[in-house]
């Protein structure tokens, strides 16, 4: 665990980086829908948290979580390579739920793409379930499994930092 990390709201000037590092690390081979343009919007936006984490100041990873209003919609999720593993991860996923259960938000949901072993062994790991595979969800050949996680019957993600 990297307790020099720093996690907290993205702000505007970060929304390019962000982008671009969703563009390579979640978007690659799909149409690039958060552009920064839509990150500048998020980050603004009363219903969406965009959380950064920081090392030195440096953008290390993101996440973008949509509140609707019974639950959350976790949209976008991404460690920088030279930083995972490291329970940064982790970490944002913490804080998204942890401000989701101050909205009085208990259930999460998220995608993956099927083929993403390692992001369904890291949502397995902090207590989402896998309910329904989506055939075709992200585009013809590539398909996305579903996961929710209701914060109030499940265990925090991981133990507290
Ligand atoms: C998925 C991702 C966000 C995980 O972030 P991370 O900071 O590396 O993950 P953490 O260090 O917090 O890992 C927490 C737990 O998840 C599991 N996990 C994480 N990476 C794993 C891997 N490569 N293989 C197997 N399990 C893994 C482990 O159980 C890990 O706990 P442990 O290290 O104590 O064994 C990161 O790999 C990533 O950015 N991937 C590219 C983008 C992406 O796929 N995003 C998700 C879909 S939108």
């Amino acid at each position: 665990m990297d307790s020099a990390i720093d996690i907290g709201l993205a702000r505007p000037d970060e929304a390019p980086v962000i982008a671009a590092q969703s563009r390579e690390l979640i978007e690659h081979g799909l149409d690039w829908r958060w552009t920064p343009g839509r990150l500048r919007r998020a980050i603004a936006s009363n219903d969406t948290n965009v959380a950064a984490a920081r090392f030195d100041g440096q953008l290390v990873g993101f996440g973008v979580m949509q509140y609707l209003d019974e639950e959350a919609h976790l949209c976008l999720l991404a460690v920088l390579p030279g930083w995972q593993r490291r329970g940064v991860g982790a970490r944002l996923v913490r804080w998204l739920e942890a401000a989701a259960l101050e909205a009085g938000i208990g259930v999460i949901r998220l995608e993956a793409r099927r083929r993403n072993a390692v992001a369904r062994a890291f949502y397995r790991r902090l207590g989402y379930e896998e309910i329904m595979l989506s055939t075709g969800y992200y585009a013809p050949h590539e398909d996305a499994v579903r996961f929710a996680k209701d914060l109030w019957l499940a265990p925090p993600a991981l133990p507290p930092a």
